[in-house]
């Protein structure tokens, strides 16, 4: 079985799993880790602005040989690159860093600061072909109504925290009538000791021969969810990109939804959100 393609609501496909870098140093770390997951097939990489490994995500994609157009890279503008005219300074910045001459996926990483003058300047993006497709990360606030009621270009991804605690299905609901697909961070606890060993998991990794990781990464890529964990272990590396071989069962999937609790595990109220937020800024 072949890794899945999600088609996008702007037509653009988006292979269905990658690798994120958040809090992979930059340089040779970063570098190897991608390129170690480009050469075990991997075709998507999620990094960011604000992860300040960019150049290194570049490096990689470029040292990989394989072709531009077969890799999909996702980052993310931080706040301070927010406003019209200033955000598309900030892409430029962004494809120089990555060195690239366009980027697959951007994302206003925060739903705090001018992000509608943010957005107006990402459609103007997608207009030059500096970038094929735009989306959102962590707008949950009825700020999500409010870019995706006035956009142009509806955003093709709103990325959150989603795993098996924390389900997401509100969220889902409020995308549907946008065509905004999910892209999960934390879609392994970030590495949660008691989410990985849940039962269920256990007795499914057993009857599939997998691993617990494997079932709760196939439960997400079945959900229709969009996924890229993150490791720097080559073992993992290998193992999580293993699931394209088998199938749970509608039943399988009904037991892990009922795993959901609806807890997060990172979660800053929105009043700090602009606080924090705004008090930082990557550097260049
Ligand atoms: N938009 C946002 O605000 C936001 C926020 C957070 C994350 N993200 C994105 O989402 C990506 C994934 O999130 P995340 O990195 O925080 O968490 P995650 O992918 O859920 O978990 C990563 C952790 O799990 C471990 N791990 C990976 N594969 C494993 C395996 N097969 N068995 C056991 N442990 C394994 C990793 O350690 P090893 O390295 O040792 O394998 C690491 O400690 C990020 O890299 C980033 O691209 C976005």
């Amino acid at each position: 079985m072949n890794q899945t393609y999600i088609t996008l609501n702007n037509g653009t496909k988006i292979p269905q799993f990658g690798m994120g870098v958040y809090m992979v140093p930059a340089g040779e770390k970063t570098k190897k880790a991608c390129l170690d997951a480009l050469k075990m097939g991997y075709r998507h990489i999620d990094t960011a602005h604000a992860y300040q490994n960019e150049r290194s995500v570049g490096e990689a994609v470029r040292e990989s040989g394989i072709p531009r157009e077969e890799i999909w890279v996702t980052s993310k503008l931080w706040p301070s690159e927010y406003g019209e005219g200033k955000t598309m300074d900030g892409i430029d910045k962004m494809l120089k860093r990555l060195n690239l001459e366009y980027v697959d996926l951007v994302l206003l990483h925060q739903q705090v600061g001018d992000y509608m003058g943010a957005w107006r300047d990402c459609e103007k993006a997608v207009e030059q072909g500096k970038v094929r497709a735009i989306g959102l990360s962590n707008f949950e606030s009825g700020r999500l109504e409010e870019v995706c009621e006035t956009a142009v270009v509806k955003p093709a991804v709103l990325q959150v925290e989603c795993h098996p605690y924390f389900q997401q299905n509100e969220l889902k609901k409020r995308l549907a009538p946008y065509g905004t697909v999910i892209e999960a961070w934390y879609p392994i606890g970030h590495g949660d000791a008691e989410l990985i060993g849940e039962l269920v998991f256990t007795e499914l990794a057993q009857k599939y021969g997998k691993s617990n990781v494997q079932i709760i990464l196939r439960w997400h890529i079945q959900e229709g969810t969009v996924i890229f964990p993150k490791s720097t272990n080559p073992q993992h590396i290998r193992e999580n990109f293993d699931i394209f071989d088998f199938e749970l069962t509608e039943e399988e999937m009904k037991r892990i939804r009922a795993v959901d609790k609806n807890v997060r595990f990172f979660t800053v109220p929105l009043e700090q959100q602009e606080i924090q937020f705004a008090s930082w800024a990557p550097e260049d």
